[in-house]
């Protein structure tokens, strides 16, 4: 790919337009060129679409090879199927990876913690296939791990942690209590782990996991989890790092990638200016670095570490326990950001 580069741009519901064009600011700040594919998905195209998902996202990513993503609203308990989880799935983007590392400065953001979650992206409890067996009473959902994807998402986390001079994997399980289905996803580590031996491997059931977790973080490195464990370890680490507002994230697969913050559309706080552009802005650092432009992706971590450091202008998520730091709006934080990137 050369530039301009040209990225899928899917602004998402909530405060997904407001990070997106945040993050969207401060990497054209980088002095690359891009040309943004704008695309929409979600609650706002349903009736005009009859769906949230319209096939022309879906060949708009094909076509560019990456996109940059705003989180997309799914309603609880009834309506449309997740679109995210759709995306994921229908590009077989099998490796959603997330990194939590420590900002410094940052109050609630525990020292020391660096660890990358690896989650398996296209199967699991995420299929949704679960049905009411008796109505109202009784009700059953069908988990699915197979080798092949157990394998590659493995493989990947093995791969990166090479790949980014990382010492360990930890493959995280319920294999006690799932012995057939989670005992599948193990037994798939423990194999791959025999071609990586310059790599400490080891495993962890995932309610100890948590527990290690928030007891000592900084003993844990690269995680491969299945589906819903690495969904809910990944909140667990944002919030060991100041919340889900700091947290990237990207959808990886062999040919197409898409970049999205680990957050979700932040109903609570959406067009009020007070989303914390942060996570969205590190996202698109992640994308940077898919992109081979590594030098932009580090002048944009070291801009963003830096307004982190200061603390001068913070965004509401980030006031606690800086009674000296001025709050300020998702778009003024990503103007400080910016003018930090020299
Ligand atoms: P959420 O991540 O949207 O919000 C959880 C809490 O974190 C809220 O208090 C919110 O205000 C806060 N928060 C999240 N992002 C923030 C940011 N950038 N700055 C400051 N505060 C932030 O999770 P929730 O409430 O469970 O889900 C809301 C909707 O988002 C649901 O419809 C859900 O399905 C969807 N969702 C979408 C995702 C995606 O598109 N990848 C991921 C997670 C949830
Ligand atoms: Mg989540």
């Amino acid at each position: 790919m050369s530039q301009p580069y040209t990225i899928t741009l899917i602004p998402g519901d909530g405060i997904g337009p407001e990070v997106t064009s945040a993050a969207r600011r401060v990497v054209e700040a980088t002095g690359l060129s891009f040309t943004w594919d704008v695309h929409h998905a979600g609650a706002s195209v349903m009736d005009a679409a009859g769906t949230p998902l319209p096939t022309s996202v879906l060949d708009a990513i094909r076509a560019t090879g990456i996109a940059l993503k705003g989180p997309i609203t799914t309603p609880v308990g009834s309506g449309f199927r997740s679109v995210n989880v759709a995306i994921r799935r229908a590009l077989d983007l099998y490796a959603n990876v997330r990194p939590a590392r420590t900002m410094p400065g940052l109050p609630r953001s525990r020292p020391g913690v660096d660890v990358v979650i690896v989650r398996e992206n296209t199967e699991g409890l995420y299929l949704g296939i679960e049905h009411e067996v008796i109505a109202d009473q009784a009700t059953e959902a069908i988990r699915i791990i197979t080798r092949s994807a157990s394998e590659r998402v493995v493989r990947y986390a093995f791969d990166y942690a090479r790949r980014n001079g990382r010492h360990q994997v930890t493959a995280v399980h319920k294999a006690n209590i799932l012995k057939v289905t989670d005992g599948l996803f193990l037994k798939v580590a423990r194999e791959i782990a025999q071609g990586y031996p310059d790599i400490d491997f080891q495993d962890l059931i995932v309610d100890n996991m948590c527990m290690q977790l928030a007891l000592q973080p900084e003993a844990y490195d690269v995680l491969v989890l299945p589906n819903l464990y690495g969904d809910i370890v990944s909140d667990l680490c944002a919030g060991l790092i100041g919340g889900l507002g700091v947290i990237p994230g990207a959808n990886i697969g062999d040919d197409l990638a898409v970049f999205e913050p680990v957050h979700g559309s932040a109903p609570d706080i959406a067009g009020q200016d007070r989303a914390n552009p942060i996570a969205a802005i590190l996202t698109g650092a992640l994308m940077l670095r898919h992109l081979g432009e590594i030098e932009a992706a580090t002048r944009v971590e070291t801009a963003v570490n830096k307004v982190v450091a200061e603390g001068v202008v913070v965004t509401p998520d980030l006031k606690p326990g800086r009674p000296e730091a001025k709050v300020v709006g998702t778009q003024a934080l990503a103007d400080a950001i910016i003018a930090r990137m020299g």
